[in-house]
């Protein structure tokens, strides 16, 4: 729980105890231990014949094992925040797709590839958001508000996102609600809140805000930060807005997991203290190798275990696991075709929007 419970989620549409169900979920999983450099080394030759025979790539997320990230890159793949893992997925010419990352960003990759055979590294590996966010609870909210439009975060189920008018992704969310809220529209954003509150905060609009938290980012707190913060006056404070606000008023850079590690690239700053999953760690010390990078403090002894700063779904995707998937088949990830036909057109107006910010980037000179 956190620090501070943000206000304006006062119409919340989950209980707190449902948040402590999903929270009491994660932290029964049990992270796997590191390997050895020799079965490291095995592992890693294996599944690379693997991943070539059967023309499959490998598309990770910033926040899973250092491990999955090098395989990735040295395969060929990818590594990415979701927007970006939506986008390569979609554009590699591979016949199957192998998502390590949590179960949202392997049915995005779905959406947009159905011809595709799109694996999980772990089938078992969700995420909290999408947990608080159950289908008919959010239809029925969706209902009751029918003048708004329904804007969703990518960490939902694909019945949400079939749902819903728009999918963004914490890199873009910013940009399509102030496009929205320029053409006057209302909002209904899910399921995180304390990204909503800061969206909110930056852009005016005018949002309804779902009630669900991310285990991880929630557990940042503000006071043990300040403290830090006065200890490392030079410091930069590099924050992920799912965050509570009590975070994000302290924080230098707010962004994607993306903008954070551009920070760390082309700040002149030499510490910084870091408000995210801490597998962020490997690509900001392999583009910024001289940098100090400091875990944010969390709740910390005595909370559970995901105030490791480490998320437990993410945790659970390893180069063993991935091995005997692409051996034994593994499940594919399935979806209704007209749920799937449905979720895909708010996903690509995301993605067209965010092509079309490029080229205005460009034009701009900014990109
Ligand atoms: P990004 O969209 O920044 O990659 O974040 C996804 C996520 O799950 C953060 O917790
Ligand atoms: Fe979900 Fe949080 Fe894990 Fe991201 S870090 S996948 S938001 S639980």
């Amino acid at each position: 729980m956190s620090d501070q419970t943000t206000p304006e989620a006062t119409n919340t549409t989950i209980s707190e105890e449902e948040l402590r169900r999903i929270e009491g979920m994660a932290a029964q999983i049990t992270c796997p231990l590191p390997i050895s450099a020799d079965e490291k080394s095995l592992l890693m030759n294996e599944i690379s014949q693997l991943l070539e025979q059967q023309n499959a790539v490998l598309i990770a997320h910033y926040y899973v094992d250092a491990d999955l990230q090098e395989l990735a890159l040295k395969t060929g793949g990818h590594v990415a925040d979701s927007l970006e893992m939506a986008r390569f997925g979609h554009e590699h010419p591979a016949d199957t797709l192998i998502v390590a990352g949590v179960r949202f960003m392997g049915e995005t990759a779905k959406i947009l590839n159905t011809e595709k055979r799109v694996l999980m590294v772990e089938d078992e590996a969700t995420c909290s958001l999408d947990l608080s966010c159950p289908i008919d609870r959010f239809s029925a909210f969706c209902d009751a508000h029918p003048d708004r439009k329904v804007v969703v975060y990518a960490n939902t189920s694909a019945e949400i996102k079939a749902r819903s008018d728009w999918v963004v992704t914490s890199g873009i969310a910013l940009d399509i609600v102030r496009h929205l809220h320029d053409q006057g529209e209302k909002i209904i954003w899910a399921p995180d809140r304390h990204l909503g509150d800061y969206i909110q905060h930056q852009t005016g609009a005018d949002m309804l805000l779902w009630g669900g938290v991310c285990v991880v980012h929630d557990e940042y707190r503000s006071k043990e930060l300040m403290l830090m913060k006065e200890q490392m006056p030079d410091a930069m404070v590099l924050v992920h807005p799912e965050s509570p606000r009590s975070i994000i008023q302290l924080a230098d850079v707010v962004g994607s997991t993306t903008a954070l590690i551009n920070a760390v690239q082309q700040s002149d700053a030499k510490r910084f203290i870091v408000a995210t999953d801490r597998g962020i760690f490997y690509k900001m010390r392999s583009i910024a190798g001289d940098k100090e990078l400091i875990e944010a403090p969390t709740a910390g002894k005595g909370a559970s275990c995901v105030s490791c700063g480490h998320c437990p779904w993410m945790a659970i995707n390893t180069l063993h696991k991935l091995r005997d998937v692409l051996k034994s088949g593994g499940k594919t990830i399935e979806i209704e075709r007209k749920i799937a036909e449905q979720a895909l057109i708010p996903i690509q107006r995301m993605l067209d929007f965010a092509a079309q910010r490029e080229v205005d980037m460009k034009i701009r000179g900014d990109a």
